[in-house]
């Protein structure tokens, strides 16, 4: 259990778009956020500390770790990214932090997986984190294989985590699938919250969405947790109208991953 009056806390990622909603949010409520990103970190506030480095790099992050309580991993490759640059960071970038949080002593971990981590059952499937993964793409898979590492330093090294399923995080709805998948600033910064918080969480895999009318996931782990989401997609439905999307007609797709099922094969290099 993490304790922000105390406990100082490392976000990856944290220029990013979720990384700084985090900080937003969370910055008030913690007494030491340390950040790190391979961008420049702006407009750093008394409590906050910010370490400019790549996560391939061992040193710096074994130097970051240092005197750090939890982590909260949320680097990601870029946008569309190719086969290797994606591995560099989803996977070997993924284990070199996990593996050096491990041994700098860190006992809760918080990372952003995703909900293509079981983009592959069909959309009328209600699917719960209980069910298996099927991950609709490599992002997807090495999304899971995040989560399996951390179920495996919560066996072995009694490490806790909240592996968080991330559905459509924007500053507001998008499109018709995002009405079921939104995941809103506030209700980001709330999940990480309690997932630091709370006393003992194992390994949990936790879907990442706000309270949206048209949710087409169910997960228990929301009460466990003591997530209550305050956002829903719902409420922006007339802003949508107006951008001409179609929130009235048919489900657009078959699955719950989306464009990503049906997206051509990965490029290596
Ligand atoms: N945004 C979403 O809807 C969504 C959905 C599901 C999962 N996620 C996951 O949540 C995480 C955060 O997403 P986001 O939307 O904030 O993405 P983002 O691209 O805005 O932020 C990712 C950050 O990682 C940093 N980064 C990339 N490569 C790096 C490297 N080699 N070394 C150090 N830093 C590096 C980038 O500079 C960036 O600031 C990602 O892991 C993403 O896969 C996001």
């Amino acid at each position: 259990m993490i304790n922000p009056d105390t406990d100082r806390v490392l976000i990856t990622g944290a220029a990013g778009a979720i990384g700084s909603a985090l900080r937003t949010h969370l910055r008030d409520r913690y007494r030491h956020l340390r950040l790190t990103d391979i961008r420049p970190i702006a407009d750093l506030a008394p409590n906050e500390e910010a370490v400019m480095a790549d996560i391939g790099d061992r040193a710096a992050l074994s130097r970051m770790m240092d005197g750090v309580d939890a982590l909260v991993h949320m680097t990601g490759a870029p946008p569309d990214p190719d086969l290797e640059t994606l591995f560099r960071v989803n996977v070997r970038g993924l284990f070199d932090v996990f593996e050096t949080a491990r041994l700098a002593g860190i006992t809760r971990i918080v990372y952003a997986s995703s909900n293509h981590a079981f983009g592959c059952y069909p959309i009328t499937e209600r699917v719960t984190p209980q069910h298996p993964p099927r991950p609709d793409s490599h992002y997807g898979a090495f999304k899971v294989m995040g989560e399996a590492l951390l179920r495996t330093y919560h066996e072995r090294f009694g490490i806790s985590s909240v592996s968080l399923r991330i559905g459509t995080f924007r500053p507001l709805p998008i499109d018709q699938r995002s009405l079921a998948t939104w995941l809103s600033p506030r209700d980001i910064a709330h999940l990480v919250d309690v997932s630091l918080r709370h006393p003992d969480p194992g390994a949990l895999v936790v879907n990442g969405y706000s309270a949206n009318t048209r949710i087409k996931t169910a997960d228990p782990g929301w009460d466990f947790l003591r997530y209550h989401p305050s956002d829903n997609a719902e409420d922006h439905i007339d802003m949508l109208r107006a951008q001409g999307v179609d929130v009235d007609g048919p489900w657009e797709w078959p699955e719950h991953g989306g464009s990503f099922v049906h997206a051509p094969p990965p490029r290596i290099g």
